[in-house]
């Protein structure tokens, strides 16, 4: 099951690399330095984990597949357009990302800038495309989790948190995690079961598996952070304790987080247990995703 994982990712990365490159603007004229610089963002690596979640619920609906494929692009951007500012000098400050210099150092501040806003832009460009689903209300309603998930009561609330610092508050961190990164990896799983028009119970438990998962997705992110090899991640590695940043690794140390995060992992797979054997692969995605190296 795990190569099955593996060969699977695999195969959403490679299809997202080629729908983003089909869904993303290219211009001429000066304006395609921003064009340029987008697509150096969001088509330059990255595991696509956002997307491949989001493929996996369409997969557990039977939803047709190129819709789903455009709402994970649409996730993807967001997600992309998150790091393009999280890398900013005024952020986190990171010359390196997916092994090559970040967006700020490859152009230049500005433009990295206009890089978060057009990506933003174009994930709900995409997502309100009558080819993402005919029926409008559906859309509306894609548009609008999108827009919770991305916004100040999501990932963006959560950078400002992250900014502001949470000092020897776990309940704080957990808040701060589960905005910054759980709203996007929510989202991935929240947009599929829309158009499936999914049944309230289903709903929920996958939206508690998913919101448990996106925690645990950032504790391993900041134990690699601690742990792991900057040449492995494509980002720099120890930057978390060096910046002060508040996480469960900084407060309560290696062992303490990942006991932590092995609860949490029960936890999160706990949430699949209404839907049976029809979750084999889910609960086995958790494990391959977050036993990973970068
Ligand atoms: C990095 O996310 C930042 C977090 C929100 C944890 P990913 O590890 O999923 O980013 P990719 O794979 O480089 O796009
Ligand atoms: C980023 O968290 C979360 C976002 C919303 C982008 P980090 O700052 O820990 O992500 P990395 O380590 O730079 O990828
Ligand atoms: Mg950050
Ligand atoms: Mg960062
Ligand atoms: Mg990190």
């Amino acid at each position: 099951m795990t190569a099955e994982v593996a060969r699977r990712i695999a195969e959403t990365a490679d299809l997202v690399a080629v729908a983003l490159d089909q869904l993303l603007p290219r211009a001429q004229g000066l304006e395609a330095r921003l064009t340029e610089a987008m697509r150096y963002a969001a088509l330059g690596g990255g595991k696509r984990l956002r997307p491949f979640f989001a493929i996996e619920t369409g997969r557990l609906f039977d939803l047709d597949p190129t819709s789903v494929l455009r709402a994970a692009c649409a996730v993807e951007c967001v997600h992309a357009y998150s790091l393009v500012h999280d890398d900013l000098p005024a952020m986190d400050d990171d010359d390196l990302r997916h092994g090559r210099p970040t967006v700020h150092k490859a152009y230049d501040e500005a433009t990295a800038i206009l890089v978060g806003d057009g990506l933003q832009a174009a994930a709900f460009e995409i997502l309100a495309d009558p080819e993402t689903h005919p029926d409008g209300r559906v859309r509306a309603d894609l548009v609008l989790k999108l827009a919770m998930a991305a916004g100040a009561r999501g990932m963006c609330g959560g950078q400002m948190i992250d900014l502001l610092g949470v000092r020897d508050d776990l309940d704080a961190v957990a808040r701060m995690q589960r905005l910054k990164t759980g709203a996007l990896i929510a989202v991935s799983f929240e947009l599929p079961m829309i158009m499936a028009q999914a049944e309230e119970g289903e709903q929920q438990a996958l939206m508690n598996f998913a919101q448990d998962l996106g925690l645990a997705y950032q504790i391993v992110d900041d134990l690699l952070d601690a742990e792991g090899d900057g040449a492995v991640l494509g980002k720099k590695a120890g930057k978390d304790a060096e910046k002060g940043k508040a996480n469960y690794v900084t407060l309560l140390g290696i062992s303490e987080a990942r006991q932590r995060l092995h609860l949490l992992i029960a936890q999160t797979k706990a949430h699949l247990d209404p839907f049976g054997r029809r979750a084999d692969f889910l609960r086995d995605s958790v494990d391959f995703v977050l036993d990973r190296s970068n």
